[in-house]
């Protein structure tokens, strides 16, 4: 599907590969089809901050692979979640999230909704109870993500979209950590699903790139506002990701099984504190996580023995990894959430969400699995 879905019949002069329409505007000979096609009367294009061949390309295939009626595209993860939550949201709405959604999700719920008389209720993120005394309080949209960032947090998508659908709140699940080959959340009850496709979905650290699917009329309204706040995804970037797309399957394969075994190696070390990976049987979600997800994904975070020293031996150590933001990509990448995600935040709020000063966050790319162990070994010796 990864390969096929929004490509079915040939492009332009026979291409085989998906042309990168690098247009802004569509030319009509024809006065009154042009009309129509303006009027959606007709199928076609008018102006890419719209619609551009090569990215609905892209939203056929997160389409597919995620069993939506309809997607969207946007210029970035951020620019999708903000403008899915400006369209769908009013003053006087009510939102119930988590505390540990995505830093830039925080910031909207913290910062930026309120400013429009939006209320945010944010709770403990694995405290299913809370969330669902909450919901039933009356809430618009309830916005969820697992796992979370940076340690790997399950929440039971069924069990909170059945306590919003009663509600008759909009459900919207950021699917990034999982990707669609790991966990299908539509299924699973939710309504929205939203992806930073700069992560796995492009898996090369190369594009930004924002995603939204699900409910068709929730999309429209959601195309409707991107049309005007114009945060649109540049066909080049299309492109690169329509690539990535394309080899996802292989790639989390084996980000999962690289991100396994180095979660099971890394728990029986004695220089580790902790590990956090939901795939480890003694994992807080993990019988949840086994219950909603196909695969338990490529990130993971662990603790070091010796605080923030320690670190920064063990990661200075390393070979193979950029120590860099970001996840999802081809080469591993790692780094502390004090200095990358979390940064912003004081120790003592960091603390709060269970991040430690020793705390790592380590995304697995699809390297040889004996070559990321003994990288890990030799980088362990010198702490
Ligand atoms: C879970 C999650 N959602 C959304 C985003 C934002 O995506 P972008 O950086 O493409 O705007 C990120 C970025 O790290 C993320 O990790």
């Amino acid at each position: 599907m990864s390969v096929w879905a929004g490509e079915e019949k040939l492009f332009a002069e026979g291409s085989s590969t998906v042309p990168i329409v690098n247009t802004v505007t569509y030319a009509y000979d024809d006065l009154d089809e042009w009309y129509r096609v303006a009027k959606g009367e007709k199928e076609g294009h008018i102006y890419s901050r719209n619609t551009n061949p090569t990215v609905a390309v892209l939203e056929e295939k997160i389409r597919a692979l995620e069993g939506a009626e309809a997607a969207t595209s946007f210029s970035t993860g951020m620019a999708a979640i903000s403008n899915s939550l400006f369209s769908l949201l009013k003053p006087g709405d009510r939102v119930v999230s988590i505390r540990d959604s995505y830093g830039g999700t925080s910031k909207l719920f913290l910062e930026f909704l309120p400013k429009l008389n939006i209320e945010v209720t944010l709770c403990e993120t694995e405290d299913h109870e809370s969330l669902e005394q909450e919901i039933a309080k009356g809430c618009t949209l309830v916005y969820l993500e697992s796992p979370t960032n940076p340690t790997l947090k399950i929440i039971d998508l069924q069990r909170i979209a059945a306590a919003a659908k009663k509600e008759g709140a909009i459900v919207a699940v950021d699917n990034t950590f999982a990707t669609p080959v790991n966990q299908n959340p539509l299924e699973l009850g939710a309504d929205l699903v939203i992806h930073s496709a700069t992560k796995f979905l492009g898996g090369h650290s190369d594009t930004l790139c924002g995603l939204v699917c699900g409910n068709r009329s929730l999309v429209k309204t959601i195309f409707e506002y991107r049309e005007i706040a114009g945060a649109t995804l540049h066909p080049e970037t299309a492109y690169n990701v329509i690539r990535g797309i394309k080899t996802l399957e292989l790639r989390v394969k084996r980000h999962n099984e690289n991100a396994l075994a180095i979660a099971r190696y890394l728990q029986d070390h004695p220089k580790i504190a902790g590990v956090y990976y939901p795939g480890l049987e003694s994992h807080r979600g993990h019988d949840i996580a086994k219950r909603q997800m196909k695969g338990f994904g490529g990130v993971m975070s662990f603790e070091l023995y010796g605080g923030y020293d320690s670190v920064k031996i063990f990661l200075q150590s390393l070979r193979f990894v950029h120590l860099a933001a970001s996840l999802g990509s081809v080469s591993t990448l790692a780094g502390p959430p004090r200095t990358t995600s979390h940064v912003e935040l004081s120790e003592q709020q960091r603390k709060s969400l269970g991040i430690s000063e020793s705390l790592i966050r380590y995304s697995t790319g699809i390297e040889n699995t004996e070559d990321l162990l003994d990288d890990l070994k030799q980088a362990l010796e010198k702490v």
